[in-house]
């Protein structure tokens, strides 16, 4: 019998279950009335009297043990329950919904990679900006009627704090802090007081250039352009500049591309001239290069200003200007793949 139970406390030792139910099943195999301990007490009953003492010992040890066996594997299994109603490690995760750059963002990002590849870094101004960045600085007379170009949105209380009507501050800003040679890209919101519809809105963006060295030319003005071009609508892409008029430059030019569309031949995204106007430039007018501190006798510049939408209504074909600002996120998503 000792033998018997030996082997039986080892076998206890060794019980396994995944489930409560599985730990039931040993309980009633090991502990149940038709149980292997209540065969052993039968047995029990036939030894013989001196050796009842050592073997009830024996006997009340394994039961002890059993229990105790049975109740940790009732523990177990309880605790691996919950754990799994709280989290499934291997449960497939809930897809995570990734958001989209706007594709102003994206377009003007381009913008900048192009320029900065040819050694324009980053500048950025206020929006809320004072009259002598946007406007005196900038070669506009207090009476000159190149302001009416530019709706401008004042602040009640201060006449003279504005919000910028163009980038061409930013330009402001950089001359008054650096010295030529001057090679920056300028990104930004810029804010017009006009009636919202398909075609217009009452802020947009731009990205401005500023070019200022020793020897700056019309030439170099027009290469970076055409490169510019390319890089953006591509290799085939021709440009076209047109004489016109700005306060800060002179001589200024409209630049057109050839129709990306329809590839120059003519179509209604183009009114059928086969041209499409992308940016305004010219070379800094030597009045703005004084106002601004530098020494126009030492030193030439060129600027150009473009619009982001317009560029992106090129790119994308976006037909109506008001869905950039609309956060529909159907349009957005439309942008996935250009992110
Ligand atoms: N600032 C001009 C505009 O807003 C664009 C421009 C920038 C033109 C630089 C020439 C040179 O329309």
């Amino acid at each position: 019998m000792t033998h018997k139970i030996e082997l039986l406390a080892a076998e206890i030792a060794n019980l396994k279950a995944s489930n409560t139910e599985e730990v039931e099943q040993l309980r009633i195999k090991y502990l149940g009335r038709k149980g292997i301990m209540n065969d052993l007490m039968e047995a029990f009953r036939s030894v013989a009297p001196e050796e009842k003492k050592v073997l009830g010992q024996k006997i009340n040890a394994l039961k002890q043990g059993l229990t105790q066996k049975i109740n940790e594997l009732k523990e177990n299994v309880a605790v691996e329950a919950n754990c799994g109603d709280a989290i499934d490690l291997t449960r497939t995760p809930y897809p995570i919904k990734l958001g989209t750059r706007h594709p102003l963002t994206i377009v003007k990002n381009e913008i900048v990679d192009i320029f900065a590849r040819l050694g324009f870094t980053l500048a950025e101004g206020p929006e809320v900006e004072d009259d002598w960045h946007v406007y005196s600085s900038m070669n506009f007379a207090d009476d000159h009627p190149a302001r009416d170009m530019q709706d401008t949105f004042f602040i009640e209380a201060r006449p003279d704090i504005i919000l910028r009507s163009h980038t061409s501050s930013v330009q402001a800003r950089v001359m008054e802090t650096q010295k030529p040679p001057i090679r920056v890209i300028c990104p930004g919101r810029v804010y017009r007081n006009e009636a919202i519809s398909a075609r217009a809105h009452c802020f947009f963006h731009q990205v401005e250039g500023l070019y200022i060295d020793t020897n700056v030319s019309f030439t170099d003005l027009k290469q970076v352009l055409l490169l510019f071009a390319q890089e953006m609508f591509g290799a085939e892409t021709q440009i076209r500049l047109r004489p016109s008029y700005f306060p800060f430059t002179e001589p200024s030019a409209e630049m057109d591309i050839s129709c990306h569309l329809c590839g120059g031949k003519g179509c209604s995204f183009c009114k059928h001239t086969g041209w499409v106007e992308i940016l305004g430039c010219g070379m800094v007018d030597p009045a703005v290069l004084e106002a601004n501190g530098i020494n126009s006798k030492e030193y030439t510049g060129y600027a150009f200003g473009m619009g982001i939408e317009r560029i992106t209504n090129l790119k994308y074909q976006v037909k109506d200007l008001r869905m950039f600002s609309e956060n529909d996120t159907r349009f957005l998503d439309e942008f996935k793949s250009a992110n």
